[in-house]
């Protein structure tokens, strides 16, 4: 039987990741963080299966993650973790940092002081925000790197140290370049969700307006489900190799807002330009979407389209089993059913200052 360490289990990529290993009949153990608040709901469904275990450990505390991977030996590790939020990274940057860029080189170098480096194989997420303020469009392994927030620089050192570590020592480490992915489960304060979420709230009468920031951003946003498998099959391949994982496709967030928003049965229509855009109700007139300068970023990546031709290729990987459309319609589906179940009670109509107060938006 197989063993694998995940860092960042708790998270969207990582909850889907452990179903996948279990299910190919993988040990799964995985890292979490002390906290006196309940982050698990993502796993919660896995605690008590016989080959699923839990860690205490973070990625800034080196004696932890050595006494961990000592433990476990695993045979392949995914190292998920991470301060993943780009808009929070301009407020975080040094903890953004040392989780992001030093907590790759802490894992790697824990795997060699173990003595796992020939037997333990290693996935990092690395990520499209290297490219940044985008020197080609669509991006793919060839494409110059250009970070262009705190979060993106901190990346950019794990996905050198992770090839430094495969040259020189080496070890079959991997860097997945991945693209947006989203799913039911994506963290709220990411763009996606934060507006399928409003969609299925402003429907069911209990949010007035949803407040966003570059409507204009274009993205590659795949399925979460479909990326996991990816991951996998890099450290099933022959020689470690770093791989684009994206669907290929390109949108606007405004585009994004339209659909999920048709998806609830509204006929959204933008009118105006910059921080005066607004979307509108085509059949009630009532203004839904505002922009507003508290979501722009002090540098912004607005250009991201993915080349996932070699994984294709190399790997077999389908980049188009879940289509755009069906993504926003599985997301908004999902949220339509957990903002009904929370009943009337959970009325929240949230103005600008409250949202921000929430913290529900950056
Ligand atoms: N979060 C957020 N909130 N983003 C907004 C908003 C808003 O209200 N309004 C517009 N945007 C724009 C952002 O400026 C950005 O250009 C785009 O929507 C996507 O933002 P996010 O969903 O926050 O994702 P991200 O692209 O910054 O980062 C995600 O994808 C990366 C892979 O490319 C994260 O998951 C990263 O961890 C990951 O590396």
């Amino acid at each position: 039987m197989k063993t694998a360490l995940i860092t960042g289990i708790t998270g969207q990529d990582g909850s889907y990741l452990s179903e996948f290993l279990l299910e190919k009949g993988y040990d799964v153990h995985g890292l979490i963080r002390r906290s006196s608040v309940d982050y698990r709901e993502r796993i919660a469904h896995l605690e008590g299966h016989r080959n699923f275990h839990l860690h205490y450990g973070d990625l800034g505390d080196s004696l932890g993650i050595i006494q961990v991977i000592n433990k476990v030996k695993p045979n392949e590790i995914y190292n998920l973790a991470a301060q993943s939020h780009v808009q929070v990274s301009f407020d975080s940057p040094e903890y953004t940092a040392n989780v992001d860029a030093t907590g790759v080189l802490r894992i790697l170098e824990a795997v060699r002081l173990c003595g796992l480096e020939k037997t333990c194989r290693i996935y990092q997420a690395s990520t499209s925000e290297l490219y940044g303020r985008v020197e080609a469009v669509p991006q793919n392994e060839d494409t110059p790197f250009h970070p262009y927030s705190p979060y993106a620089v901190a990346k950019q050192y794990g996905y050198w140290i992770v090839k430094e570590y495969r040259d020189a020592y080496n070890m079959f480490c991997c860097n997945g370049i991945l693209f947006n992915h989203e799913s039911e489960r994506r963290g709220e304060t990411f763009v996606t969700r934060k507006i399928t979420l409003a969609a299925a709230r402003i429907a069911q009468g209990k949010q007035d307006k949803l407040y966003l920031g570059n409507l204009s951003s274009l993205r590659d946003w795949g399925y979460a489900k479909d990326y996991v498998e990816c991951m996998w099959l890099m450290l099933q391949n022959e020689k470690p190799d770093d791989f684009v994982v994206a669907t290929g496709e390109q949108h606007s967030v405004r585009e994004f807002c339209q659909l999920a928003f048709q998806e609830v049965g509204i006929e959204l229509e933008f009118q105006g330009s910059g921080i005066d855009e607004v979307g509108v109700d085509k059949a009630t007139g009532r203004v839904l979407v505002v922009v507003s300068p508290d979501f722009y970023r002090p540098t912004d990546v607005v250009n991201l389209l993915g080349d996932p031709s070699k994984a294709k290729r190399l790997l077999g990987w389908n980049p188009n089993k879940t289509s755009f459309e069906d993504l926003v319609k599985l997301m908004v589906k999902s949220d339509m059913a957990k903002i009904a179940s929370e009943g009337a009670a959970a009325k929240v109509k949230l103005n600008l200052e409250e949202y921000l107060e929430k913290g529900i938006v950056k």
